[in-house]
């Protein structure tokens, strides 16, 4: 009896002619200490997308699909293939800048004493809560194709410079209408609680009480957020405030994130450890003992090169002892007004090595599946597996070592996100890159 073959299916869009095919084996979960075998290299492979999702990833001359009429190719002209990556820690919706901050800090001002003295955070809040939707959306759009330009295809977007529960609700609401409409999957995170605001400056308790008990609830009933965060330090929140809130979270069950451990020894990593966080985000004066806590409960590290490097701080966060402690090592961008004005995903790698002695695996994996996990979304970006949304790069390099040693330039050719290819649309070479096109 002849055997039955089911039918190919046409595809939508064939990247054809890919030298390497970084695949990350398709999995669908964070990666401790990741390896070259980790990353699922296919030598000259080929992947096809249908209907948004990856139909196929794996050597060439493949007979599980078929190339149509209506089919789009894109020629990788021997060239690396890598799942788009993910930003998993952004502060991109803000009105006004601080590059005078930038300088004082150039003239050996900290962070922490700018702030003490009104600048800061607060002063970004001022700007934006007096900035209407339509300005920050714009911002928003804005900063999210300076991402994709950059290769990622996945951002997470926190609130956090409103600080009441009507400018924050403004914020989310900024980030969910740009969200419906860009192919960047975008992941909106609930920060109100960065600092307190002047206005609540002697009555803290009442803040953390509106942060736990009118906001949480507020941003979760009408669906505005999927994580919460919290800024757990000296100048922002106590243990004990930032315990409340996150608690406050999971009792509604929302995934939760911290700012942990950034300007000091905090115990910010046990905290995230205890309440069952996503991610631990900075690190970078995380203990042994917080590591382990961290690796024991299975919480991510998102490290923040750029912020660190911005800040002038001496001290990156200690990658390696977190690998080999076995924490899952995300990076990320920290895009904000602040401490990072960097919206270049493959800089941030670069600095993984350069600072924190990272490997190109580890940079990668950190960029890709590792950004996934820490936003919850392992199970559809950040590896190129069958059924997975079709979120990817063709990078002109020949090897993907060279994303962190050919630092500070622009490797990315073409961006798939979310199955379509992202092209410049002309309200922004106009608006926006005009002296660039
Ligand atoms: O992640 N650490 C707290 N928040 C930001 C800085 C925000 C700002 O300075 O506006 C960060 O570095
Ligand atoms: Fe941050």
């Amino acid at each position: 009896m002849a055997e039955q073959r089911q039918e190919a299916v046409t595809a939508d869009l064939v990247i054809r002619n890919i030298g390497e095919l970084v695949t990350m084996r398709g999995v669908d979960h964070p990666v401790v200490a990741p390896v070259e075998k980790d990353l699922g290299i296919i030598r000259r492979g080929e992947v096809a997308v249908k209907d948004r999702k990856i139909l196929y990833a794996g050597p060439r001359d493949s007979d599980t699909f078929t190339v149509g009429p209506k089919t789009m190719i894109i020629d990788a002209e021997g060239k690396v293939v890598t799942p788009g990556f993910v930003d998993s820690h952004t502060h991109a919706v803000f009105a006004g800048t601080r590059e005078d901050e930038f300088m004082m800090r150039l003239q050996g001002r900290s962070y922490e004493e700018i702030q003490a003295a009104g600048g800061g955070i607060v002063r970004t809040v001022r700007a934006t809560r007096m900035a209407s939707e339509e300005k920050l959306q714009d911002v928003l759009r804005r900063n999210i194709f300076k991402f994709s330009r950059y290769g990622s295809t996945t951002a997470e977007i926190k609130s956090g410079y409103g600080l009441n529960t009507e400018e924050e609700i403004k914020l989310l609401r900024v980030i969910k209408e740009v969200a419906l409409e860009t192919d960047i999957l975008i992941v909106p995170t609930l920060l109100g609680a960065h600092v307190v605001p002047p206005e609540f400056a002697s009555r803290r308790r009442k803040y953390v009480d509106l942060v736990a008990k009118d906001m949480i609830p507020m941003m979760h009933e009408n669906h505005l957020a999927v994580f919460v965060d919290v800024f757990v330090d000296a100048g922002a929140f106590t243990l004990e405030e930032g315990r409340e809130i996150l608690r406050a979270a999971q009792e509604l069950d929302m995934p939760r994130k911290l700012h942990a451990d950034q300007l000091g020894e905090g115990q910010g990593a046990e905290l995230a450890a205890e309440m069952g966080c996503v991610s631990a985000d900075h690190c970078e004066y995380t203990t042994e003992h917080g590591m382990k806590a961290m690796a024991k409960a299975g919480v991510i590290a998102t490290l923040l090169p750029g912020s660190t490097l911005c800040m002038g701080q001496k001290r990156f966060a200690n990658a390696r002892a977190l690998i080999d402690h076995g924490v899952p090592v995300a990076l990320a961008t920290d895009y904000n007004p602040g401490t990072c004005m960097c919206p270049n995903l493959m800089l941030i790698m670069a600095l993984g090595s350069l600072h924190m002695q990272m490997t190109p695996e580890e940079v990668l994996t950190a960029a890709t599946i590792n950004g996934a996990a820490a936003v919850g979304r392992a199970g559809e970006t950040g590896s190129l597996g069958v059924g997975r949304d079709a979120d990817l790069l063709v990078l002109d390099i020949d090897d993907y070592r060279e994303l962190p040693y050919r630092f500070g330039e622009n490797f990315v050719r073409y961006v798939v996100a979310g199955g379509g290819v992202i092209k410049a649309p002309k309200v922004f070479k106009k608006k926006y890159f005009k002296d660039e096109e």
